[in-house]
């Protein structure tokens, strides 16, 4: 039996540490936090986050042998092993910012792991972090006066928010990094040894520390830039005629391309996409590798012209204005099955429409009161609709930004008759029957296709 503590109790370290503790019976896990409104939610029938799938695991292990508290110090004391999920967002002062990583609570939480041990303990970096951070962290733990000694392991999180429960069930590999010797080895060990209860052996890795914190920024920058490559080959296919969906079949079914991650869409969100790939290329600039910085930065600044683009798409298509139109944002969530709006396209569009003086209503199945949350400066110029029906009433438009699947299933003729016409739907997410919409009167713009509309030369093509 091992006494297992996560600091961090948000979207990483609540679902993986249930998960620990739905497979690892044995363990006692608890997971604090310093925000006491989270513990309680984590501790209530209404979980701080939505992912499918997690209630159900929770459930089954809250009370037996996962604990959610506020009281990081002593369960800090308790604890043989000790996750470190804390959030590392982009600094937005003083050097690197706008690129490094912020890595105040980081290091304050390394700082209380010291002062609250009597014992010495293995430390995981869960969090995503700069590579070599785990030497920084190092120091800290081990320049106490205690006696103590803390071997620090690098056990970086693949899961994507929506299938958050799934990826941890059946992930594709897990990844631990630490020190070669002895002490690192045996700390190694003790992680593996964990995701062994349910992980099979070949598909956990061993690396050294550094390979494996750099491996996360990498996978996500591979990630992002697959999505950044398809939105580019979008636009040349607006211009020519080209439909992205028949190009990302034609080059996925390359299997060195492979068909994954190849959905054109209104731009990747998400709070780790950008600051993740930012944070690389801070550090490649840090090593003066500025070539390789900029290589990487293009991925960032692709995605930024794919959101600015598509409002740029709808204003121009509406007769060159949306003031005063009321316009249906169909989703809030920066993908679907999550409640999650953090960095989210569908706000991003939301921000530009009201800088055009549109008139903006939101609807979205479950991230609502994210949004709102989000959106909370300028809350007053935005109506939060759960209905979709409701929401299209009267509108201009309707634009859809997140990939829920329910806004396929809608009755988009009785959605028509309600629209004031002629009626515009702009599909960011490739997800609707653009056919079918423009059979029952919908002028129809999709990413990366060419519009479908009931006007004369409204088609740009040559
Ligand atoms: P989050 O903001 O949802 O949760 C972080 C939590 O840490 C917050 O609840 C915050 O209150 C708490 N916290 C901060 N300082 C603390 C302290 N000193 N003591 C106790 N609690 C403290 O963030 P997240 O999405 O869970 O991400 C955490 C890390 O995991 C980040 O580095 C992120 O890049 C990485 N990651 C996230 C995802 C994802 O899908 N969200 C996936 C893989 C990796
Ligand atoms: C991503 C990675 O997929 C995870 O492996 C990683 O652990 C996580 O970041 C992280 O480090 O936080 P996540 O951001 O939850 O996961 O979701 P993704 O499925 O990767 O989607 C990111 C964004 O890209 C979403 O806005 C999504 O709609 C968009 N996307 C994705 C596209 O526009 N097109 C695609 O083909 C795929």
């Amino acid at each position: 039996m091992a006494n297992i503590l996560c600091i961090g109790a948000g979207f990483v370290g609540g679902p993986t540490m249930a998960v620990i503790a739905k497979h690892c019976p044995e363990h006692r896990i608890v997971v604090v936090d310093i925000n006491a409104e989270k513990i309680a939610a984590w501790q209530s029938d209404h979980l701080p986050i939505y992912e499918p799938g997690l209630k159900e695991i929770v459930l089954s292990v809250r009370g037996k042998n996962l604990f959610f508290s506020t009281e990081i110090e002593r369960h800090i004391a308790e604890a043989e092993i000790i996750f470190v999920s804390v959030n590392t967002p982009t600094k937005t002062f003083g050097q690197g910012a706008g690129k490094a990583a912020d890595l105040q609570y980081w290091e304050k939480t390394a700082r209380q792991i010291v002062e609250g041990s009597s014992s010495s303990k293995v430390v995981v970096e869960k969090s995503t972090l700069p590579v070599r951070t785990a030497e920084a962290m190092e120091r800290i733990l081990n320049s106490n006066e205690k006696g103590l000694f803390f071997d620090v392991v690098s056990n970086p999180e693949f899961l994507a928010e929506g299938t958050a429960v799934e990826d941890m069930q059946n992930p594709n590999r897990v990844l631990v990094g630490g020190r070669q010797t002895p002490s690192g080895q045996k700390a190694i060990q003790a992680i593996v040894d964990i995701y062994a209860h349910w992980v099979p052996r070949e598909r956990i890795i061993t690396t050294n520390l550094w390979s494996s914190e750099l491996s996360k920024l990498a996978a996500n920058a591979f990630l992002a830039q697959r999505v950044s490559s398809i939105n580019a080959i979008a636009n040349l296919c607006e211009k020519t005629g080209a439909d992205v969906t028949e190009v990302a079949h034609a080059i996925g079914t390359d299997s060195r391309i492979g068909p994954r991650f190849l959905q054109a869409s209104v731009g990747f969100g998400g709070s780790c996409f950008k600051k993740d790939i930012l944070n690389l290329v801070y550090l490649c600039e840090f090593y003066g590798l500025d070539e390789v910085a900029s290589y990487w930065e293009q991925v960032v600044r692709m995605n930024a012209y794919q959101q600015a683009g598509f409002v740029s798409k709808m204003v121009a298509a509406m007769f060159n204005t949306v003031a005063n139109k009321r316009i249906a944002l169909f989703g809030a969530a920066f993908k679907a099955h999550t409640s999650d709006t953090r960095e989210s396209p569908a706000l991003a569009v939301c921000r530009e429409l009201l800088e055009e003086h549109a008139r903006v209503v939101i609807t979205d199945p479950y991230a609502l009161e994210s949004a709102r949350a989000d959106l909370h400066d300028v809350a007053a110029q935005v109506t939060f609709e759960p209905d979709p029906y409701a929401a299209a009433r009267d509108a201009h438009a309707i634009a859809v930004a997140t990939e829920w699947p329910q806004f396929a299933e809608l009755d988009y003729a009785a959605i028509y008759e309600t629209m004031v016409h002629p009626a515009f739907i702009f599909d960011g997410r490739n997800i609707l029957d653009h056919k079918r919409l423009f059979e029952i009167g919908y002028n129809v713009y999709a990413v990366g296709k060419p519009p479908l509309t009931h006007f004369e030369n409204a088609n740009p093509m040559p």
